[in-house]
């Protein structure tokens, strides 16, 4: 079957990111359909021995269901002292390559290794990049299951809307640590992403946001005109 041009476009991003591997190396593995796109081509090169040595640390059970039928290797974080890459995908990704991330579901695992790793590579489609965070994304946010109401009064005091993932049988979506994702929606987008991090970070019951702010280093868009490559400004 034909890929759609979307799925095109991510498979050209995951395809550009390859380059980027080496043998040996120590991968992060983000989650979604942009990085299955890359679980595949990594397997590829590694069956024809094109890359070898190369093992993975996983960010979600998707992805170590897809690592493993591709035939990856492999390792928990903290088995090795260093993550030499990682590559993930994003929900929206802005001029300097702060991110929004997490409608995987997967960011408490995916931003852990991000921040183990020595360099991060995010491939999205085109359609990802936006001139102010929250403009086409939720942000989600990893809460625990006690007190959600008041975080959703604390994102209403911010100017924004919070609601609770379902899935499609109307259940509560629960993430891979077994704790519920609230996605807040901010009309005209996060006006202060930096002030909103920190103000999440020192609530107590928020595991974790979707806000990765100065994490990513290179972003790798797919576009009808081909791949371009930013590099963040250092
Ligand atoms: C998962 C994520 C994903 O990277 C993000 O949702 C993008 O996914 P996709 O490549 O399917 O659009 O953050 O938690």
């Amino acid at each position: 079957m034909e890929a759609s041009p979307l799925e095109s476009l991510k498979r050209q991003a995951a395809a550009s990111a390859l380059e980027y591997v080496e043998s040996g190396m120590v991968l992060g593995l983000g989650t979604g359909s942009t990085v299955a796109h890359f679980l595949d081509l990594l397997g590829e090169r590694l069956a024809i021995g094109k890359l070898k040595d190369v093992v993975g640390i996983s960010t979600s059970t998707r992805t170590t269901r897809e690592a493993r039928q591709a035939g990856i290797d492999l390792i928990e974080i903290g088995d090795r002292s260093q993550i030499d890459l990682t590559v993930d995908g994003a929900d929206e990704v802005s001029p300097d390559l702060d991110l929004i991330k997490g409608m995987g579901g997967a960011l408490l695992r995916e931003k852990m290794v991000a921040q183990s790793s020595d360099r991060v590579l995010i491939i999205v489609d085109e359609g990802k990049a936006v001139d102010r965070l929250g403009t086409l994304s939720p942000l989600p946010l990893e809460i625990v299951n006690w007190g959600v109401l008041g975080h959703i009064h604390f994102i209403e005091g911010r100017g924004g809307e919070a609601s609770i993932r379902t899935m499609s049988s109307g259940e509560a979506f629960l993430s891979d640590n077994g704790n519920l994702m609230l996605d807040c929606r901010f009309s005209g987008g996060i006006e202060e992403p930096t002030r909103l991090e920190v103000e999440l970070q020192a609530r107590a019951g928020v595991v974790e946001s979707g806000l990765f702010l100065g994490i990513a280093d290179l972003a790798i868009f797919g576009s009808r005109t081909g791949t371009r490559e930013v590099n963040r400004e250092s």
